[in-house]
């Protein structure tokens, strides 16, 4: 698929089937998420790989038991690294940091819908409870909870604005 054919088909899933997600699409979008562009290439993020049913569940009841997340096989929770304020001040911490977990997802999101994998971003979820879940240290402050697994739905594709409501075009 050309990568703007992934990029239009790529859906949020919100049900997913049991079946494993095989070792080598795991290593691939690991791949995925580290070769993401990153601020000064510090790569101010760091990602937990949650497989365990109890944990999953956790998360789920943490992320406004939004239920679909523990179905998923796989739990991916990105977070963004404080240690970047060493170089980028403030506005490192604030933003830049968030912007490289933001890449590395969406790099992992349109591999996996590549893959046949679903994906969803979720956002909302209580941060203390999250970290406190995974034992995340006080340097990292978890920024999206993504499941991934094989799709089961098919959802139509959302409406996107148009370009002229997108775009102001300087000249
Ligand atoms: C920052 C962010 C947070 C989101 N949080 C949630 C969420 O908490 N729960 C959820 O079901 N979807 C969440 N979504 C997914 C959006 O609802 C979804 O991307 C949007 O409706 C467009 O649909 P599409 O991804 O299929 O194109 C989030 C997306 C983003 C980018």
């Amino acid at each position: 698929m050309s990568i703007l054919e992934t990029i239009r088909n790529r859906r949020s899933i919100r049900e997913f089937q049991a079946r494993p997600i095989p070792e080598e699409a795991i290593a691939n979008l690991i791949d995925a998420l580290i070769w993401a562009p990153s601020a000064g290439n510090l790569q101010s993020r760091k990602f937990y790989f949650v497989f365990n049913k109890k944990i999953k569940e956790e998360l789920a009841r943490a992320a406004n038991e939004q239920n679909f997340v523990a179905q998923a096989p796989l739990i991916v929770v990105g977070c963004s690294d404080d240690r970047i304020e060493q170089r980028y001040y403030e506005r490192g911490k604030k933003l830049y940091s968030i912007c490289d977990v933001a890449m590395s997802i969406q790099n992992l999101m349109l591999l996996a819908s590549d893959l046949n994998l679903g994906t969803v971003p979720v956002g909302a979820f209580d941060e203390a409870r999250v970290s406190k879940i995974l034992n995340v240290p006080k340097n990292l402050h978890p920024i999206l909870i993504v499941p991934v697994g094989y799709p089961a739905e098919k959802p139509e594709a959302p409406s996107r604005v148009s370009p002229a409501e997108a775009l102001e075009i300087i000249l």
